[in-house]
């Protein structure tokens, strides 16, 4: 949700937020070196994600004008198209499905006029729980949705809509602020749901002297989220809440069978730290049914290969496949926009009402070779091989011993020439391709030379040798590394996530500026600041990107070696400060070098004796500059 712009802010002041959590954190966190390894995966594995969820979500269909009809009208699509069957299981329903908060016990109240089997006969309580069960018993699972604050975010930007909260500035405060505990019992252990959303916008939109709260009469509630300015935006508060929630989840479900989805549109950083509290966590602002604000979400997610993996995932937001610029009228615009998602292991949420849908696009979410590519079991996400406004080129790793899944890709509106290497894709010699969509094979022979028409893509599966036969690139298997640290001190926007103009109000201001944090992130075959890698002078093709006084865990069961070579990244821009890389194997230190800028990469080389987790871990040695130490883990591979 990018739509702040349209209510005026008034800033944070002291934030509401559980204290205990945050003095405990604070306290645990000055008495321990943050760069000491662990010797295990600290890395959330809280919930049910092991590949990235599927489904359908009401949201991009219907808006607020959901009821029930349509949800199980959706949901028997789904088991008669053989959708579930491919892999799309929750049924989630978004914004609407509320009445009100009941003040007696403060128990939420399903809106009864459009969900009738949330009616109990002769009680004025309601439940989902014959809802969840009729979706139980086709073989889906149910997805509800929520906020993090007091108020949703129709209550703000849906006004017209019939299905708003109904009743006294109470009743109408349906989000879960001030009632976690009981509202996620409610909502998974009585009503048996499987999923929820959390919203944000009850933690920005309705700041007490706003329009709006005046207007409807909400509890005004000084705003922790600026979505135009991080500093403004208290990122330990909104944190906290969302962990109150992940904890609340873990204790009402003791088998751990849920998701957990977290939806602050890119803000407050969580970019970094939803991987730690959630299952996804938006990386933008909506999706809307327009190419470029595709390319927005997209870009917003798909530079984030480290920080995604199995059990958590980058979300660019739900599909918009069927509607706009990517109906079945624009099926090249469609198509690409499924191989995208798919690439980069995002949700794959159908947004469309499937009652209705033509079967040019149920073959699009039908499309068994793409999904294969999203649910692969390695998790990792596809990283960017060639990158440049008018052309990407994104590689995958699939656990099947090293098949590639690759997607040329033209994101503009002139036909582009694009050459595919088996380089790009860590390969030598012939490959042999498969075309995902169209099922033609063909031969990679040094080259391949393709015409990409605007807005096309092509999606191939990749069979070769790889370059390293007996193992891989770190930057190759980006789902088995979590960065537990990535050295950044001060979270800074990202500048190269596509800007489209607002799709919500006019361009009466000074345009849309780089909003989402993260810049100076990990990254696979890149640098933090997105440069190539190089070492005095020496190139590098293969590695990870990361900024001094990181450290990173590496699962490295089954591999006998790991290899690297290392140096102060040529683009870094604090060339004073020296730096130790070190290599530990279960927590034990393996080996070491320093290292001073211009100096050329050194080799770094260890035995894994039943070694399970490596952890990479780079300190500054005398700090004396605050500017970004930018290092390199050149060559970075794990071998058998
Ligand atoms: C926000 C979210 C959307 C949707 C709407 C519902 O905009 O980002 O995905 O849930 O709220 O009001």
């Amino acid at each position: 949700m990018l739509k702040a712009t349209l209510l005026a802010f008034t800033l944070l002041t002291a934030p509401t937020l559980p204290q205990t959590a945050m003095a405990q954190a604070t306290a645990a966190q000055a008495s321990i070196d943050p760069l000491a390894p662990a010797g295990r995966w600290t890395g959330a594995t809280a919930g049910r994600s092991p590949t990235p969820p599927m489904g359908w979500n009401s949201w991009n269909a219907f808006h607020t004008e959901i009821d029930e009809a349509k949800v199980m009208g959706t949901a028997k699509v789904l088991v008669d198209s053989g959708l579930r069957d491919l892999g799309y299981t929750y049924v989630n329903i978004d914004d609407g499905w509320w009445l009100k908060r009941r003040t007696s016990d403060n128990r939420m109240q399903v809106r009864t006029q459009i969900f009738p089997s949330a009616k109990i006969k002769g009680s004025e309580t309601s439940s989902f729980r014959p809802f969840t069960d009729t979706l139980h018993s086709m073989g889906l699972k149910a997805g509800i949705y929520s906020d993090i604050g007091g108020n949703a975010c129709s209550q703000a930007y849906d006004l017209h809509s019939p299905n708003l909260p109904e009743g006294t500035t109470a009743e109408r405060q349906v989000g879960l602020l001030g009632h976690v505990q009981q509202d996620i019992k409610l909502y998974f252990g009585d009503w048996g749901f499987d999923y929820i959303k959390v919203d944000a916008c009850g933690l920005n939109v309705y700041a007490p002297d706003s329009a709006v709260v005046k207007q409807y009469k909400y509890n005004g509630f000084p705003p922790l989220i600026d979505q135009t300015s991080i500093n403004r935006t208290n990122i330990p508060a909104v944190r906290a809440l969302y962990q109150e929630v992940a904890d609340a989840l873990a204790s009402s479900n003791p088998d751990g069978d849920y998701i957990f989805s977290i939806c602050a549109w890119g803000s407050a950083d969580v970019r970094s730290w939803g991987k730690e509290v959630g299952n996804l966590w938006r990386t933008s602002g909506d999706i809307t049914p327009q190419w470029t604000r595709m390319l927005h979400t997209f870009d917003s997610a798909s530079t984030r290969a480290l920080y995604a993996g199995p059990g958590h995932w980058n979300d660019p937001d739900m599909l918009f496949v069927g509607h706009g610029d990517f109906d079945e009228k624009h099926l090249t615009e469609a198509h690409t926009h499924f191989s995208l998602w798919a690439m980069i292991n995002a949700p794959l949420m159908i947004g469309y009402d499937l009652r209705n849908a033509p079967p040019e696009l149920m073959n699009i979410w039908a499309n068994k070779d793409i999904i294969r590519l999203n649910q692969d079991s390695g998790g990792h996400q596809a990283v960017l091989a060639y990158d440049s406004d008018d052309v990407q080129i994104f590689v995958k790793t699939l656990s099947d011993s090293g098949t590639k899944g690759v997607l040329l890709f033209n994101r503009g509106l002139a036909p582009a020439d694009v050459t595919l290497t088996p380089e790009q894709m860590k390969m030598i010699g012939d490959v042999a391709l498969t075309d995902l969509w169209s099922k033609a094979a063909l031969t990679l022979k040094g080259e391949l030379k393709i015409t990409l028409q605007p807005r096309e893509s092509r999606v191939f599966e990749a069979r070769g040798k790889r370059q390293l036969p007996d193992g891989f690139y770190l930057s190759e298997i980006p789902g088995a590394l979590n960065v537990a640290r990535d050295g950044i001190v001060a979270p800074e926007p990202d500048p190269i996530v596509h800007r489209m103009s607002n799709p919500w109000g006019a361009t009466i201001n000074g345009g849309e500026r780089p909003t989402y944090t993260g810049w100076g992130g990990a990254q696979a075959d890149a640098t933090p600041y997105d440069q190539a890698l190089k070492i005095n002078g020496q190139a590098f093709l293969s590695g990870i990107g990361i900024l001094a006084n990181s450290r990173l865990e590496v699962r490295a069961t089954g591999y006998t070696r790991f290899e690297a070579k290392v140096g102060i990244d040529d683009s870094t821009r604090n060339l004073k400060d020296k730096v130790v890389f070190q290599v530990f194997g279960d927590g034990r230190l393996l080996t070491e070098a320093t290292a001073a800028y211009g100096q050329e990469a050194q080799p770094l080389k260890a035995d894994l004796v039943d070694v399970k987790i490596v952890e990479l871990v780079v300190r500054n040695t005398a700090q004396s500059s605050d500017l970004p130490l930018v290092v390199t883990w050149a060559d970075a591979a794990l071998k058998k």
